[in-house]
């Protein structure tokens, strides 16, 4: 079975087409060595929207619909395949206009082919990328199953969202809490801004903080808000951290590299700081099996480190996964192999039906 999958939730033009390598055992699909990338190409729009310092949704949408039909050539031509069986595409949650570019396009291929096509939700394509090719943390347990066992929590982390999900069982999902305002990876990306280091903010907060660990002294001191940590649910809320930022950097008379520095080793930190505490408080109170993470966020090294130590350390019992970091940002390979369960599963949809929706909830 060959899937072509489709994703413009945000400012990457994805095409993918996936192939499913064994599903002996039926439904829901056994393990994660199911799958072959035959071709997954992500044309990023950050030298469009750099200049603004974020995405500028109708710019986005425009610069989808010129390299969308080119993305899917290239995806075609390196995959080599020339029949497909399947269509996937994200219809939301996302930036609107640009969802329907997408969401557009696969319906007018799925008529013209005559191929089944399933709407995905992008939130759960971040978490099923853990289907394609999980790094599983190794646990000193023996005979541990490489397969993601239920039920798990599941923590989406990405530029417009940040959610704690109980995955109760397989596409079974609740979710358990989100942020209030921010995302964690928009509180990077204004971070970024307000120190003027560029976009998209994560990885280079990310990378502006790696150097100031290896040259470890710095007398500068800065202490940031680890907002709701303690509060007895699962929400989060990033807003205020970036606001934090702003005073700090405004009323300090320090500007330099070092002092950048310094505050993105901190911000850096705080995120990780809530974001761990947060999953492995849920994790421990709904008994999980498994911890997922997935979306852009968790592409951070330090967050990936973080989470594989105090998880072997608290909980080793509990089953830690995480994409390879390609997988981690947006991609259409995730959203392949989403809708490939949806249609295991036995969902079927007319393209006529088929919409983009800003606010899909996963539920
Ligand atoms: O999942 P994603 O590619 O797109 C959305 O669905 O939003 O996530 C993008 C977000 C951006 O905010 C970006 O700054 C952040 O992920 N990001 C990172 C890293 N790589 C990407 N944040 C922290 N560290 C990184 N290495
Ligand atoms: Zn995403």
């Amino acid at each position: 079975m060959i899937i072509l999958a489709i994703e413009t939730s945000c400012d990457d033009t994805c095409v993918a087409i996936v192939k499913v390598k064994s599903q002996k055992s039926g439904y829901p699909p056994s393990g994660c060595k199911s799958f072959d990338i035959l071709s997954n190409i992500v044309s990023s729009q950050v030298k469009l929207h750099a200049k603004y310092g974020g995405v500028w949704p109708y710019l986005a949408k425009r610069k989808h619909q010129k390299n969308l039909p080119v993305v899917f050539e290239k995806a075609r031509k390196e995959a080599k395949i020339k029949k497909l069986d399947l269509i996937s595409v994200t219809g939301g949650p996302g930036l609107e206009p640009c969802l329907w570019v997408g969401v557009n396009f696969a319906k007018d291929l799925a008529k013209n082919l005559n191929l089944p096509i399933i709407p995905v939700n992008h939130i759960e394509a971040h978490i099923i990328a853990n289907w394609l090719s999980p790094i599983r943390s190794k646990s000193k347990i023996k005979n541990q199953k490489s397969k993601i066992i239920f039920p798990a929590i599941c923590l989406v982390v990405s530029g417009g969202h940040t959610q704690l999900i109980l995955m109760k069982d397989f596409l079974k999902y609740k979710i358990l809490g989100e942020t209030r305002d921010d995302a964690a990876g928009e509180c990077f990306d204004k971070v970024a801004r307000i120190l003027g280091l560029g976009y998209p903010g994560g990885p280079i907060v990310a990378s502006v903080a790696a150097t100031k660990i290896k040259n470890q002294k710095s007398k500068i001191k800065i202490k940031l808000p680890r907002p709701m940590i303690y509060q007895k649910n699962y929400d989060f809320s990033f807003a205020g951290l970036k606001t934090a930022v702003l005073y700090q950097y405004q009323k300090s008379k320090i500007k330099n590299q070092k002092y950048k520095q310094a505050i993105c080793v901190e911000v850096q930190q705080a995120i990780i700081d809530v974001l761990i505490y947060k999953t492995l408080k849920a994790a421990k109170n709904f008994k999980a099996k498994s911890i997922i993470l997935g979306g852009g966020v968790t592409a951070n090294e330090e967050l990936r480190n973080q989470f594989k130590k105090i998880i072997k350390k608290q909980l080793p019992n509990i089953l830690y996964f995480i994409p390879n970091t390609s997988l981690c940002t947006d991609n259409a390979a995730m959203v392949a192999v989403a809708g490939y369960f949806h249609w295991l599963k036995g969902e079927r949809e007319k393209p006529e039906n088929i919409e983009a929706n800003a606010n899909l909830r996963l539920e």
